[in-house]
């Protein structure tokens, strides 16, 4: 390298990568939140084995019928609310649309028309079979964050008409061709049907768009321009986790899926989104949440990274109006995460955090899945001793924790990757070899 290059260019492209870096790190993590483990206020989390009566739960029939509920309940009314879709008065219309063979398997897509007397909601399922099925497979269903012809540069993914966030791809909130393949380093469809598995996605923004229009758009057409949204019903996350169960309905109707091997997962706002479905479907044999920080798997109670205050004020429509009541009064809430985790038991849950993502902050997810043993154990779960060790403020990136219910800490930023898939296989594997 001529040295001349050396000293003009390079001072000009290290300025350049560190700009971007630092942009980077100011995006995913904003300026005035608590990003420093010493400045966490002392807490006290909700208990989940005490009743409201005060009693204590001490078997698995005691948190069957009193104490998982009440924990429900709660989360309905004070944090995503209530769903409000009458199901039995909404027409379902399945129809297979498009089909064909790729280099890992066959696609197939299907057009699901919801009903009401109002309105009608389109949802497109985008399905992956591995090649040979010689019984029904294990699936992976997640929603995508801007359309299913992102996930897979694969030509024959329709592209949806539907609203979609400004991104690559995205003109005028409208997806392009553009956009094809932009979000497949997310979906690793190899490495899902090599492992025997198939997958189930659709475009979360078919089911609600993502922003706030007082809830008259997506699902909430069904019911009608006259509904007024009241303190406890349900904001977006919930109606993404309505299409979830909905597209449950939809694979319970597949010869192909087995149905008792059903893994939701989902990344960001989606991880969210599986939680609250799996906590409320129990259809879900599985439920794994990648990064789902504030009002997903991280504490709220720590103050760590994103607040309670900051998501209900940037995102006013996810959470139900109640959640506002915790701004800034965390400790008054009378649920935190923990307690939605809580509801996944005695069904294998995977926690998955990223240690450059201190938004979402990773510690405060590895402490809420684990507070979540107590439940486990009313089932008879013994749990490793890596459960128990006193890890001080930290786990090691590139840790990763696999039985009844896993975690791991990838090293790296806000994502889904390869990697990731690799171990949410390896704990499908792990609890489904145990179904047999
Ligand atoms: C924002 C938001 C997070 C959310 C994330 C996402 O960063 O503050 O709560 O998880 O977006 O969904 O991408």
């Amino acid at each position: 390298m001529k040295s001349s290059f050396r000293i003009k260019v390079l001072p000009y492209f290290s300025f350049v990568i560190l700009s971007i870096n630092v942009f980077h790190y100011m995006m995913a993590q904003p300026k005035g939140y608590n990003y420093d483990e010493s400045k966490v206020p002392d807490y006290q989390l909700p208990l989940l084995l005490r009743a409201d009566s005060g009693k204590k739960i001490s078997s698995r029939d005691e948190w069957k019928s009193i104490r998982r509920p009440e924990i429900l309940h709660h989360l309905e009314q004070e944090v995503y609310g209530k769903n409000e879709i009458p199901l039995e008065q909404i027409k379902v219309q399945t129809s297979l649309i498009e089909s064909g063979d790729t280099e890992y398997g066959t696609r197939k897509q299907y057009r699901i028309v919801f009903s009401s007397k109002y309105k009608e909601v389109v949802l497109n399922a985008l399905v992956y079979l591995p090649k040979t099925i010689k019984k029904p497979v294990p699936l992976f269903l997640g929603l995508n964050f801007r359309g299913n012809h992102t996930v897979s540069p694969d030509k024959e993914i329709i592209i949806t008409k539907a609203w979609v966030r400004p991104g690559k791809g995205i003109i005028n909130n409208c997806a392009t061709e553009d956009g094809r393949g932009t979000s497949s380093s997310r979906w690793d469809i190899q490495q899902i049907l090599s492992n025997g598995y198939g997958l189930v996605t659709a475009y979360y923004g078919e089911i609600d768009p993502d922003f706030d229009d007082n809830f008259k758009n997506g699902i909430y057409e069904l019911l009608g321009s006259n509904r007024k949204q009241k303190p406890d019903s349900g904001g977006s996350i919930d109606a993404w986790a309505w299409g979830l169960s909905r597209l449950v309905d939809f694979i319970h109707t597949q010869p192909a899926f087995d149905k008792n091997r059903i893994i939701v997962l989902g990344h960001s706002r989606l991880g969210k989104t599986a939680l609250w479905a799996g906590a409320k479907d129990q259809r879900i044999a599985l439920v794994i949440s990648n990064n789902s920080g504030c009002g997903g798997a991280a504490i709220s109670r720590r103050c760590f990274g994103e607040t309670i205050k900051r998501i209900n004020t940037s995102f006013p429509h996810w959470f139900c109006k109640n959640y506002s009541k915790y701004n800034e009064q965390e400790d008054k809430c009378i649920v935190d995460q923990h307690s939605l985790l809580s509801l996944i038991a005695p069904r294998p849950l995977y926690v998955a955090s990223a240690s450059e993502d201190l938004w979402a902050d990773p510690y405060g997810e590895y402490l809420s899945i684990k507070e979540t043993i107590k439940v486990y154990q009313l089932y008879g779960y013994k749990f490793d001793k890596y459960w128990s060790e006193d890890i001080e403020h930290k786990v090691n990136p590139g840790t990763s924790y696999t039985g009844k219910i896993g975690y791991h800490l990838r090293k790296g930023k806000h994502d889904v990757t390869s990697w990731d898939w690799e171990k949410f296989i390896q704990f499908a594997e792990y609890n489904f070899s145990k179904l047999n």
